[in-house]
């Protein structure tokens, strides 16, 4: 199975749709394999986004991430990476498809409710900026045999 780095934004802590965003992923068959409550200090978030230093938007984005509490994440499944990105939307909610999460739930291209890694090696990076090994749970979902076949 492969692994992807997806984290609640300030926004969705703030407006109360933890459940909701975390619910859709669930109900797709993802598999949620470990998860954290912080608020992230500027350093973390430095090396979270390291890629967008320099851009125009960097401090904001930085500024925003850093504003509260947020929901770190690992999830599990076939292809994570392009399934989540899919289910995400476009990264401004005005041209996100409808039923995406970000189509459903925010209206601005600073608070888009989710992030989600982008390609394996992100996710790769991402996960052992927020996780180490053992924080990473190994399990079976009962319901896995009724959604991969075997
Ligand atoms: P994310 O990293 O949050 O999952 O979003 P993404 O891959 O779809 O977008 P990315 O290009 O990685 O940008 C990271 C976040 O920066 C904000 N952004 N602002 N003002 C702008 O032009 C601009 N571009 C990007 C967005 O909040 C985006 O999620
Ligand atoms: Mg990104």
């Amino acid at each position: 199975m492969e692994r992807t780095f997806l984290m609640l934004k300030p926004d969705t802590v703030q407006r109360g749709l933890i459940g909701k965003i975390i619910g859709r992923l669930e109900r797709r068959g993802l598999k949620l394999v470990a998860m954290k409550f912080i608020w992230m200090d500027r350093a973390l978030a430095e090396r979270h986004y390291g890629e967008h230093v320099g851009k125009p938007f960097y401090e904001d984005l930085v500024a925003f991430i850093t504003s509260g509490p947020v929901v770190p994440m690992v999830w599990e499944g076939k292809n994570i990476v392009e399934v989540t990105r899919a289910i995400m939307g476009q990264t401004n909610p005005v041209e996100s498809d409808v039923g995406t999460i970000r189509d459903d739930f925010a209206m601005d291209l600073s608070m888009n409710i989710i992030h989600g890694s982008d390609s394996r090696e992100s996710a790769k990076r991402e996960i052992a900026n927020f996780f180490t090994k053992d924080e990473i749970v190994n399990y079976t979902r009962v319901d896995e045999c009724w959604v991969y076949p075997r």
